[in-house]
């Protein structure tokens, strides 16, 4: 089993505002801990282009993460700008990800048809959005976790087997 270096990016203008506890994100620090996979770095931001575009950029070109996940502002809300950043900076989708998060997803809850989430990769970091709530970053890790190991070993120019 490889440590994987993580980041989680919280997108969340109330959690960014420091009004209400990020329980999304320190789920997320939580389940990748309990993996033995390191998390690098840890950020909240308001739901903004530019803010998140600028922390994905760091988190993968500074902080050097294998893995970005986001929680929040997927959804259809004017403010739900993460998916748009997400691929403002990124060299190639992952699509199939973003497919199985909301194919899975919709097993548990209809809504899952309501984010926008994609994957993509900048760089040798593979960045995957999630919805916002703890509930949904929870179920949607689950859904990602065993398959991450093998990315990071294929965008490291690893065997397809
Ligand atoms: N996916 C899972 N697995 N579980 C959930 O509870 N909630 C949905 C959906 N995806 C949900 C889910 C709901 S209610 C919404 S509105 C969208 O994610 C977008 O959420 P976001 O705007 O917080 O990103």
């Amino acid at each position: 089993m490889s440590e994987l270096r993580i980041g989680v990016l919280t997108c969340s203008d109330t959690r960014s505002a420091g009004t209400a506890e990020d329980t999304s994100g320190k789920a997320l620090i939580e389940l990748a801990q309990a993996r033995n996979w390191f998390v690098a770095s840890y950020h909240v931001v308001p739901d903004d282009h530019e803010t998140i575009a600028n922390a994905i950029i760091e988190m993968a070109d500074v902080d050097e993460v294998d893995i970005i996940l986001t929680t929040g502002g997927t959804g259809l809300g004017p403010r739900d700008v993460c998916p748009e950043a997400t691929l403002s900076h990124a060299d190639r989708e992952v699509p199939g990800i973003a497919e199985a998060l909301r194919a899975e997803s919709m097993r548990i809850t209809k809504r899952a048809m309501l984010s926008r989430g994609v994957a993509a990769l900048r760089g040798r970091t593979l960045i995957i959005n999630f919805p916002g709530s703890e509930k949904a970053a929870r179920e949607s890790f689950e859904i990602v976790a065993d398959q991450l190991e093998h990315a990071v070993a294929m965008i490291a120019g690893g065997g397809h087997g």
